[in-house]
């Protein structure tokens, strides 16, 4: 029989997405093994073009790597500033923009652009439904890992290539994110850039039109 699931669970699962942040301060104490597989068995539920599961999840347990991605973020970070005005420079270098060197775990993710799985259904005329596809896997892993209390950062200030390259995967797959996770330092039901002044979320209302 199917679970039901009533106003209580409704009531914590707007909680859970109400809290679920992107994190940039991480506690550097390792998770367990049980709880990354748990995780990722849990990213491999997601929806996916064709049931294609074109997702493809990268450990970096090379302190040498990690130490190599994190230089590489703070370059590319160092770089986007130069480009902005200076009232937005200013703001923007008092921005955490990862916590690659903390997180006790982190994920590169990848998208099998030409994986034959789900015999390219749907992604003939919509190529791009495959990265959709990973988007999705990494918003059931972000969900599932702040159910269990720890936080997740999307870092994407980097040159995808070039971390394709140092991660030495195949040449099929594009990057679609590097994932930091672990404790969060202090859990917020407020966006960290909304805090610091860089950008509110706005009303839903503002999203959405009629015809
Ligand atoms: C595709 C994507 C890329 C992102 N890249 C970065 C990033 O490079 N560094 C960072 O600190 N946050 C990054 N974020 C997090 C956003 O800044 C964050 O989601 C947004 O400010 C809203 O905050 P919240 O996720 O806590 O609700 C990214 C988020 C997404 C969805």
């Amino acid at each position: 029989m199917s679970p039901q699931f009533g106003p209580d669970f409704q009531h914590e699962l707007a909680e859970l997405l109400a809290w679920r942040r992107d994190v940039r301060h991480f506690r550097s104490d390792p998770l367990g093994e049980e709880v990354v597989a748990e995780l990722l068995a849990t990213a491999q539920l997601a929806p996916s073009v064709g049931n294609s599961q074109p997702w493809r999840f990268v450990r970096v347990r090379s302190d040498k790597l990690r130490e190599t991605l994190a230089d590489h973020a703070d370059a590319e970070i160092a770089r986007a500033g130069k480009a902005m005005t200076e009232d937005r420079r200013r703001a923007y270098s008092a921005l955490k923009l990862h916590g690659m060197r903390e997180a006790p775990e982190l994920i590169a993710v990848f998208c099998d652009d030409t994986t034959p799985i789900g015999g390219r259904l749907g992604a003939a005329t919509m190529p791009e439904t495959r990265a959709f596809s990973v988007v999705l896997a990494i918003h059931t892993l972000w969900l599932a890992a702040r159910a269990k209390g720890l936080g997740l950062g999307w870092v994407s200030v980097i040159e995808p290539g070039h971390v394709a390259r140092l991660l030495d995967v195949s040449q099929d797959w594009r990057l679609i994110a590097l994932l930091c996770l672990g404790q969060p330092l202090e859990p917020d039901d407020v966006p960290e850039l909304e805090r610091r002044g860089w950008q509110a979320r706005l009303d839903w209302q503002s999203n959405v039109s009629e015809r």
